[in-house]
């Protein structure tokens, strides 16, 4: 519990990889709201190297800084050290990790997807809830945030809201996303038995088509498989993660490096996604639209500009305005800063989390259709995901 002499919230972050440095940076920017008290990277040198720049960043601190190689270690530390955690180690460390910090009694931060397969996430559910009653937490349960950050930005908001509120472009019936970008530079993201294409890289832009739809996903088809990603070795540009990244010697990969996916909705709307995971660096095409049913559509481009056409021609499209200065903030993907600062504020003020685990399980569940669709050729229906007892505990969750 955060006590009430020290209203800074007092985070551990576990996990300093790419996304994990992120999160870390995000923190310099939060400094009126939240220390990081503790730090933990299983890679030597991944700890020092956070360790640093948080020592160099914080001002006046109030605790010293504890590093750890060992997360346990971290989930030690006393309740006046430690509020919560954020957990960015890979996917399939995810359960792991959560069921040790349920056991711990404090909330936290997980970064998306929930786990690698459906019966990790529904479990880690369970745990969830089975470790809040034995801590007698009914009442005030403990936080859990999923990284789904696109919820917290700006330009995705604004274009959920013109959606909702379905004046301008009508009711939104389609959508699409064109995720066409090159490869990553972590090995454990091209193993089938660590790591999903789909999961990894589209879990956010399912969670955008269903925020947009506003209606339960019904069935999936999809193809895909691997045009370059070959079984025996090749070299990985990584250049989406920016041009001074070095390549990777990838061998066995067997993951899908493309798939286009179509999602059809309880309402009548459809959605499609494209992913490539072998192109070349700087095409202009990212795009995530929706369109409605009085003809008119709503782009974001290149998470930076958001376009909206109503009628027809080029004279009809305009450029919504859209205040996206804090979407870049902390760098990483955008959304990271508002995604933090709105979790600190949660928990000091105990209020819901907007990217909770029913709107994370449901994008991971989509994510996981794709693939199974792809694997088995055929249609895959979302109910194939249906577990009474999960979805017994979001919906009393909902209504307390
Ligand atoms: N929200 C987003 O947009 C976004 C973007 C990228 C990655 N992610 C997610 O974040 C997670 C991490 O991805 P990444 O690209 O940063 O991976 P990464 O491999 O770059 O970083 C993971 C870090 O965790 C450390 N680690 C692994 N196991 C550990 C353990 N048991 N204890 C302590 N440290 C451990 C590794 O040493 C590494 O430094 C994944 O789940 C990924 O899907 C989210």
């Amino acid at each position: 519990m955060v006590s009430s002499n020290d209203k800074k919230i007092k985070v551990g972050m576990i996990g300093l990889g790419t996304i994990g440095m992120s999160h870390l940076q995000s923190y310099l920017f939060l400094q009126e709201h939240a220390e990081v008290t503790a730090v933990c990277d299983s890679d030597p040198d991944r700890l020092e190297a956070g360790g640093r720049i948080l020592e160099d960043g914080t001002r006046n601190r109030k605790h010293e800084l504890h590093m750890f190689q060992n997360y346990r270690k971290l989930l030690d530390l006393p309740d006046d050290e430690l509020n919560a955690v954020v957990v960015c180690v890979p996917t399939f460390a995810h359960r792991s990790v959560a069921e040790d910090v349920f056991k711990r009694n404090i909330d936290m931060l997980l970064e998306k997807p929930i786990a690698l397969t459906a019966e990790d996430a529904d479990s880690m559910i369970i745990s969830h809830f089975d470790a809040d009653n034995s801590n007698k937490r009914e009442q005030n349960p403990t936080l859990v945030q999923v990284g789904l950050v696109y919820r917290y930005t700006n330009l995705y908001r604004t274009m959920a809201s013109i959606c909702r509120y379905g004046k301008k472009i009508g009711r939104p019936m389609m959508a699409w996303c064109t995720k066409f970008r090159d490869m990553d530079n972590k090995l454990w993201y091209y193993s089938k038995n660590k790591s999903d294409s789909l999961l990894e890289k589209n879990c956010h832009h399912f969670d955008l088509f269903n925020w947009f739809i506003g209606s339960s996903p019904s069935r999936v088809h999809a193809y895909g498989g691997r045009h370059v990603f070959t079984d025996d070795f090749f070299k990985a540009r990584c250049s989406y993660l920016g041009s001074d990244v070095e390549s990777l010697d990838v061998h066995g990969a067997d993951i899908n490096d493309h798939a286009v996916c179509s999602i059809l909705y309880e309402s009548g709307a459809v959605a499609q996604l494209g992913l490539c995971l072998y192109l070349n660096k700087n095409f202009p095409g990212y795009q995530v639209g929706v369109l409605g049913t009085k003809g008119g559509h709503l782009t974001a481009r290149n998470d930076s500009e958001l376009v909206m056409q109503l009628g027809e021609g080029e004279a009809n499209l305009e450029t919504v305005d859209v205040d996206i200065s804090h979407d870049g903030l902390a760098g990483g993907e955008i959304g990271i800063y508002q995604e933090q600062l709105e979790f600190v504020d949660c928990i000091r003020d105990r209020r819901p989390i907007i990217a909770n685990w029913a709107v994370a399980r449901s994008a991971c569940n989509v994510s996981l259709a794709c693939t199974r669709s792809i694997e088995e050729q055929r249609e895959v229906r979302l109910e194939e995901y249906h577990n009474e007892e999960v979805e017994e505990i979001l919906s009393s969750r909902l209504s307390s």
